[in-house]
C-alpha cells in the first residue's frame, strides 16, 4: 500500500469574506469549513495531515487541535508557496500527497478516494480533480492539448477571453507523487497577474518534463464549490444541509420540510423519528427512535432517548430520557437530566437540574440547581429560589413528594419523601419525609366588609 499524506491550504485571510473571522473558520452547518475538509480527508487513512496556517494560525490550530500537524506560512505568497512550507515535514517521504484547499468543504471522501484511485491506476505524477462548471468564472481553467491530455491550468485573472470560455475547472484538489511535487515546486515562479506562486503551475512543469499528468473529472460540480465570499458560503450551507437531511431520510427519519430543517453533521437520529419544520439541531446531538421534534425546536449538544416529544422548545447540553414530553415552550438549560416518562410542560425552565423518572413539572415553573426524585409532582408556578445575589444553592425534592402550586423553595432546602408542600408556601426549612409543610399566612375573612365601605 502506498502511504497517503495530505496538505490542507488554510493560510489565506479570505479578503472577499469581509470578515473578522478567518475564512476557513466560517462554519458550514455548524462546523468550520476547514474541519469538514480535515474530517473528510481522514477517511482516506492518511498517514499524516499537514495544515498550512497563516492568517488566524492560532485559532485554526485551536479548532483542529490534534487532527492535524501544522506548518506556518508567514506571508501568503500563493498556493505553491503554501505547499512548499510542508517540505520540512513531508519532503523526504515516499508516497502520494493529496493537496486540498481549506475552503472546499463539500468535496466528499468518496470523491477524494475516487481521485486517489484514478491517480494510482494511471501511475500519474499528478492528478487534478476537475469539474465542468456552468459558470466557471473565478476558477482556474483546465487547458487540454490536442491529444486531450491536460497541458496547463490558467487562472481566471491570467486567462485570455478564449481560455475563459473553457468550462472545465480546477477544483483545487490534487494527488501528487510526493517527491515529484516538492521537486516541481522549486521551479514555480510568480510571473503572473497576481504575482503569486501558483500551485497549478506544477501541472505544466511536470507535463513538460514528460511525466504522466491526469485529470479526474467529477460529475458533481456542486461538490467542488470553493467558498470565497458569503454568497458561496450560503450556497455551501444549502448543499451541505440537503446532503445531511437526505442522509437522515434515507436512514428512516421523516423530515417534513428539509428546506427549513437545520441539522449538524454530527447529529445522530433514530428511525421513525419525525422532525417538523423550523427545527435546528446543533453539535453532537443524539435523538432516539420514534421521537417527535416539534416546530421550531432548538436542540444543542443533547442526548434524547426514544419515544420522546419536544414541542417548540429549547434543549441545551442536557440529557433527556425515553417517553418524555417536553414543551411547548420549555427551556432545558445546560447540565440538566430529565428521566424516563418525565414531563416538562409549557413555560418551564430547568437549569443544572435532575428531574427523576415519572416526575412532572407541567406548567410555569423554574427549577434551578435542583435534584428532583422519581414520581414527584411539581405544581404550577413553583420556583426554586436558588440565588441570593452572590451564591447559588441546591434544592432537593425526594421521591413521591407533592409540591403544591406557587411554592417558593428557598435553597438550600430539602423536601422529604412523600411529603406535601401546601400551595402558596414559602419553604425556608427542610420538610421531613411524609410531612405536610404549610408556609403561608392564614386567611382571614372580614364579614360584611363591603357594606362598611360606604360606596355608592
Ligand atoms: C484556487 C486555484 C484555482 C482553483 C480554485 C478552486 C490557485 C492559484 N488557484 O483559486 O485554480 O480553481 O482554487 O477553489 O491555486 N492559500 C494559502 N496560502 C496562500 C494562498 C492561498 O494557504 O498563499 C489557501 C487559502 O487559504 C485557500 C486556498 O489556499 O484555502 C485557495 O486559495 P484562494 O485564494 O481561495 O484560491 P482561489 O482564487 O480560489
Ligand atoms: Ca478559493
Amino acid at each position: 500500500m502506498t502511504n497517503i499524506y495530505a496538505v490542507i491550504l488554510a493560510a489565506g485571510q479570505g479578503t472577499r469574506m469581509k470578515s473578522k473571522l478567518y475564512k476557513v473558520l466560517h462554519p458550514v452547518c455548524g462546523k468550520p469549513m476547514v474541519e469538514h475538509v480535515v474530517d473528510h480527508i481522514q477517511e482516506l487513512n492518511t498517514e499524516r495531515i499537514v495544515t498550512v496556517v497563516g492568517h488566524g494560525a492560532e485559532r485554526v490550530q485551536e479548532q483542529l487541535n490534534d487532527k492535524s500537524e501544522y506548518v506556518l506560512q508567514a506571508e501568503q505568497l500563493g498556493t505553491a508557496h503554501a505547499v512548499q512550507q510542508a517540505e520540512p515535514l513531508l519532503g523526504d517521504l515516499e508516497g502520494t500527497t493529496i493537496v486540498i484547499c481549506g475552503d472546499t468543504p463539500l468535496i466528499r471522501p468518496e470523491t477524494m478516494k475516487a481521485l486517489y484511485e484514478y491517480h494510482e491506476a494511471n501511475q500519474a505524477k499528478a492528478t487534478i480533480l476537475t469539474a465542468i462548471a456552468e459558470d466557471p468564472k473565478g476558477y482556474g481553467r483546465i487547458l487540454r492539448g490536442d491529444d486531450g491530455q491536460v497541458a496547463q491550468i490558467v487562472e481566471q485573472k491570467d486567462a485570455t477571453p478564449e481560455q475563459q470560455k473553457v468550462t472545465e475547472i480546477n477544483t483545487g484538489t490534487y494527488c501528487f507523487n510526493n517527491k515529484a511535487l516538492f521537486a516541481a515546486l522549486k521551479l514555480v515562479n510568480n510571473d503572473n497577474a497576481q504575482g503569486e506562486y501558483y500551485l497549478p503551475d506544477v501541472i505544466e512543469i511536470l507535463q513538460k518534463q514528460g511525466e504522466v499528468v491526469a485529470a479526474y473529472v467529477t460529475e458533481n460540480f456542486s461538490e467542488t464549490l470553493g467558498v470565497n465570499d458569503r454568497i458561496a458560503l450560503s450556497q455551501a450551507e444549502n448543499i451541505m444541509r440537503n446532503r445531511i437531511n437526505e442522509n437522515h431520510m434515507r436512514n428512516g427519519v421523516t423530515i417534513i420540510n428539509p428546506e427549513n430543517t437545520y441539522i449538524s453533521v454530527e447529529t445522530k437520529i433514530g428511525r421513525d423519528t419525525v422532525i417538523q419544520p423550523g427545527v435546528m439541531i446543533e453539535g453532537a446531538s443524539v435523538i432516539g427512535e420514534d421521537c417527535l421534534i416539534g416546530p421550531n425546536s432548538h436542540i444543542q449538544n443533547s442526548q434524547i432517548g426514544n419515544r420522546t416529544s419536544v414541542h417548540s422548545s429549547v434543549v441545551e447540553d442536557s440529557q433527556i430520557g425515553d417517553d418524555v414530553a417536553i414543551g411547548p415552550f420549555a427551556h432545558i438549560r445546560p447540565a440538566s437530566n430529565v428521566g424516563n416518562r418525565a414531563k416538562v410542560g409549557n413555560f418551564v425552565e430547568l437549569k443544572k437540574t435532575t428531574l427523576g423518572e415519572g416526575s412532572k413539572a407541567s406548567h410555569l415553573t423554574y427549577l434551578g440547581d435542583a435534584t428532583v426524585g422519581t414520581d414527584v409532582n411539581i405544581g404550577c408556578g413553583t420556583i426554586t429560589v436558588n440565588y441570593d445575589g452572590k451564591n447559588k444553592y441546591q434544592t432537593v425534592i425526594k421521591d413521591h413528594a407533592f409540591v403544591g402550586c406557587n411554592a417558593n423553595l428557598i435553597a438550600p432546602v430539602t423536601v422529604g419523601k412523600k411529603s406535601f408542600v401546601a400551595a402558596g408556601s414559602t419553604v425556608t426549612e427542610d420538610v421531613p419525609d411524609n410531612a405536610l409543610a404549610i408556609g403561608r399566612s392564614r386567611q382571614e375573612n372580614k364579614e360584611n366588609y363591603v357594606n362598611k365601605l360606604n360606596l355608592k
